[in-house]
């Protein structure tokens, strides 16, 4: 039988565990190496803890539950989990990559991965029609986030899927922003699924760790194969915290939804808010009438922690344009709408009223230090 999302973030699909204790919560294997039995041969399998750990087996098998993959590797951040999904290709691939991205990502993409000899190219997904147009017989994927970091576009997995599958290309989703609360990539089509697990899935902001979660063999054992040897896989006690973090995902992900769209109510009548950017989860960017009180606004909230990151119990602003996307180009930046007056917004599980009081008089305050007038 399978059970619904908010048991699963709790018992996965029912997997048990035997520690000779009767422990409820699953323990952390901290150790490097495991003893062998015989050469050649381990009691569970687990032979070092680079390649596998019993406590990291267990939140990954939590996690392919929740994103219904065929297996899921656990890594010691998203970026190292995106870095090991760029190693599936090889000089001359072409991939078509959204255009709206995490920062971090386009780095990758531009200082990085230039080196390894594939051609990447930058496409609005939500645009099925430019998608059309820019999938060639070469085309190997079609990388994108649904909904984008920070512009909240939206992308159609099932269409995109359907049209990048006629040429053989991957389609690989992440779903750091929706998580498998709100959707579930690998049901609409999507090959790989990629997460900043740093965000919603550990939830509060202490620990970092990332997944790629496969959808058929072939792919996942490719994933177990480089992440064994470049070695970039999740240590046992940030499993445990993200497993930890994960009992609550779903609890969590409707008050992180309820409170983005009451905090969206009062952006959207706020004087000074030129644009507000939603499209579900706890996720939020706008932007202000000017870059002055976007800075001001950062410098005077004080419930909300102006900060890098998202997703964890603590409301936290961002300054994209300078935080998380410094190293998309300004022209790109510009175009896409990552200007010096947007700011993005991670809603936390606070009362709401709290978050919006606090919003309040940042924005009376930023007023008071521009001289605009925002009553
Ligand atoms: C959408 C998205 N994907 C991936 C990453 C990278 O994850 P990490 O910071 O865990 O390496 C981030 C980080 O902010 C992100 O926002």
């Amino acid at each position: 039988m399978d059970y619904a999302a908010d048991t699963r973030c709790i018992h996965g699909n029912g997997h048990k565990f035997e520690d000779g204790n009767n422990a409820i919560s699953f323990p952390i294997y901290q150790t490097a190496s495991f003893s062998h039995l015989t050469p050649g041969h381990n009691l569970n399998g687990f032979d070092y803890t680079r390649e596998s750990n019993p406590t990291r087996a267990y939140l990954e098998e939590t996690v392919s539950s929740l994103e219904y993959a065929y297996d899921t590797v656990a890594f010691a951040s998203g970026m190292a989990a995106i870095a090991t999904v760029f190693e599936l290709f090889k000089p001359g691939d072409h991939i078509i990559v959204g255009e709206d991205l995490y920062g971090g990502v386009v780095r990758l993409i531009t200082q990085i991965c230039k080196k390894n000899g594939y051609e990447t190219e930058y496409v609005d997904t939500s645009d099925i029609n430019a998608l059309k147009k820019a999938l060639r017989a070469d085309t190997k994927a079609v990388y994108f986030e649904t909904p984008t970091n920070p512009m909240m576009h939206i992308t159609d997995i099932k269409a995109v899927a359907a049209i990048a599958h006629e040429k053989g290309a991957r389609v690989i989703v992440d779903n750091t922003f929706m998580t498998p609360c709100f959707q579930n990539p690998l049901k609409e089509g999507a090959d790989i699924v990629v997460h900043s697990g740093t965000k919603y899935l550990s939830g509060h902001n202490d620990t970092i760790c990332g997944f790629v979660c496969s959808a058929e063999k072939e792919t996942a054992d490719r994933i177990r194969l480089l992440s064994k040897t470049t070695g970039a896989t999740l240590g046992p006690f940030e499993a445990w915290l993200c497993m930890r973090g994960l009992k609550t995902l779903s609890l969590r992900m409707e008050r992180h939804k309820s409170n983005a769209e009451a905090v969206k109510e009062y952006l959207a009548g706020k004087k000074g808010v030129s644009k507000v950017y939603y499209a579900g989860s706890g996720m939020i960017s706008f932007t202000v009438e000017s870059p002055e009180l976007a800075v001001s606004i950062l410098k005077n909230v004080k419930l909300i922690t102006f900060a890098e990151s998202l997703g964890g119990t603590e409301s936290l602003i961002t300054y994209p344009c300078v935080q998380t996307h410094p190293d998309v180009p300004k022209e790109q930046r510009e175009r896409l709408g990552i200007t010096d007056s947007l700011l993005r917004l991670s809603v936390g599980i606070e009362n709401p009223a709290d978050i919006i009081a606090d919003l309040d008089s940042a924005f009376a305050a930023a007023a008071k230090e521009t001289g605009e007038d925002l009553e």
